[in-house]
């Protein structure tokens, strides 16, 4: 592909001075931008700043420039059409396939992937209108992502804030590097549950029991299966990663809680995959005070229990057409040891990869191979672990396929 062609549509909402960011990073990584902001959202930032940081003139109506048919030729053309801030308002407009000014032209006239990135108030997001208008847009196949929580306009705080223009950027080049092709979207209409991270079992207020996953490997499968049209929600232990633009992101501690939040979730969910790092056994007891060191006295020995096996629980419930898949980090014998790992657990998929020596834990790169329970096995060599991700989505949609 040469430079690819954006179209950034800026809604007239607060959030439209955190398009300047987007546009800023779309520019500096080689993209050709054409901004059409509305006419309120010149309220809050000029045309100017969009003109001079794209480097490209700016419109808002179909009467600038007509020579030019802009109204059909920037839709036709683009290789993206990205709106944020997505306001109501703009929503509706898109929905209801109203032409009325530059932006809903577009709308029209695109034949690419189009992603709405909403930013409103709470009230405004969960307004049944707004509900079904996303619905609508969402059944033609757009990619309406979910707004964060956090601090709205004013003093409140709720749902409907823009998510971080760096995470509606990387949302944008995965959804631009699969293309407008049939099968780019092809986990649209379903729901997966992720889980990601590692969970931490305390044994007083300041210490637990835990691991090394970095939740790395989690979020690139979220982050992949939302660029490919999914609606996801992502159960993450303990991580310090920003929250994937599109993804519902369900913070949990312990191996209990994520148990509690997988199960929640999976309810009427497509598929689940485990990727988090869950402790097989947590202490006994957790003291409310402080462990002291006492003078002369060795320290008692921890007694653990036995954790419930969230995976194995899924794959022993699961309902007909669900895939329930599993990771497995292995040290030794990994693919005999994850041959063993998928028939004990019941599990559709295992995953398995081995873990130390760069990979695995914390890395930015991983390599596994991918164990069917039908008996197939694929090698997923090293590379970026969204490269492992896609090949885990191909594996459940064939799964699905097969069902
Ligand atoms: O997070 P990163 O830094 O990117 O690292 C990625 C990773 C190495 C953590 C990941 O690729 C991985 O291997 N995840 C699984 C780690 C693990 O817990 O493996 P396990 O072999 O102990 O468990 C097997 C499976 O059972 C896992 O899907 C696990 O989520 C699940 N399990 C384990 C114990 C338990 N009580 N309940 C479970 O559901």
């Amino acid at each position: 592909m040469g430079q690819p062609r954006i179209v950034l549509g800026v809604g007239g909402g607060i959030a439209a001075y955190k398009a300047c960011e987007l546009l800023r990073r779309f520019t500096e990584s080689g993209h050709a931008v054409r901004v059409v902001p509305t006419a309120s959202a010149l309220r809050f930032v000029g045309a100017a700043t969009w003109s001079a940081l794209s480097g490209q003139p700016v419109a808002t109506e179909v009467w600038e420039d007509v020579h030019e048919v802009p109204h059909v030729r920037l839709g036709q053309e683009a290789d993206l059409v990205v709106i944020a801030p997505a306001t109501a308002d703009v929503l509706a407009r898109a929905a209801g396939g109203r032409a009325d000014d530059l932006l809903t032209n577009v709308l029209l006239t695109a034949r690419c992937p189009v992603v709405f990135a909403p930013a409103m108030h709470t009230e405004m997001w969960e307004h049944p209108a707004t509900v079904e208008n996303v619905a609508t847009l969402r059944r033609r196949g757009a990619l309406v992502i979910e707004p964060a929580e956090g601090r709205l306009t004013g003093a409140d705080t709720g749902r409907g804030r823009l998510p971080d223009p760096a995470e509606i950027f990387a949302f944008c080049r995965r959804v631009v590097a699969r293309g407008a092709g049939a099968g780019a979207r092809d986990l649209a209409g379903r729901h997966v549950v992720v889980s990601a991270g590692g969970t931490r079992e305390p044994l007083d207020p300041v210490r637990y029991l835990g691991n090394h996953s970095s939740g790395k490997q989690g979020y690139a499968l979220a982050a992949t299966a939302a660029a490919r049209g999914a609606r996801v929600t992502l159960v993450a232990a303990n991580t310090a990663l920003p929250d994937p633009a599109g993804v519902r992101v369900v913070p949990v501690g312990t191996a209990e809680e994520l148990g509690a939040a997988v199960r929640a979730a999976a309810a009427g969910a497509d598929a689940v995959v485990m990727a988090a790092a869950v402790a097989d056994f947590r202490p006994a007891e957790t003291s409310a005070r402080k462990i002291k060191k006492r003078d002369g006295e060795d320290p008692a020995p921890i007694a653990l229990v036995r954790n419930p096996d969230v995976l194995a629980g899924l794959a022993a419930d699961r309902s007909p057409g669900r895939v329930v898949a599993g990771f497995a980090a292995e040290t030794d014998d990994v693919l005999a040891n994850g041959r063993a790992k998928l028939a004990r657990k019941g599990c559709d998929l295992l995953v398995v990869n081995r873990v130390g020596g760069g990979l695995g834990f914390g890395s930015d790169e991983n390599e596994a191979v991918i164990l069917d329970a039908d008996g197939g096995e694929t090698p997923v060599p090293r590379g970026p672990k969204e490269d492992l991700a896609d090949r885990v989505w191909d594996a459940v949609a064939r799964r699905w396929a097969a069902a």
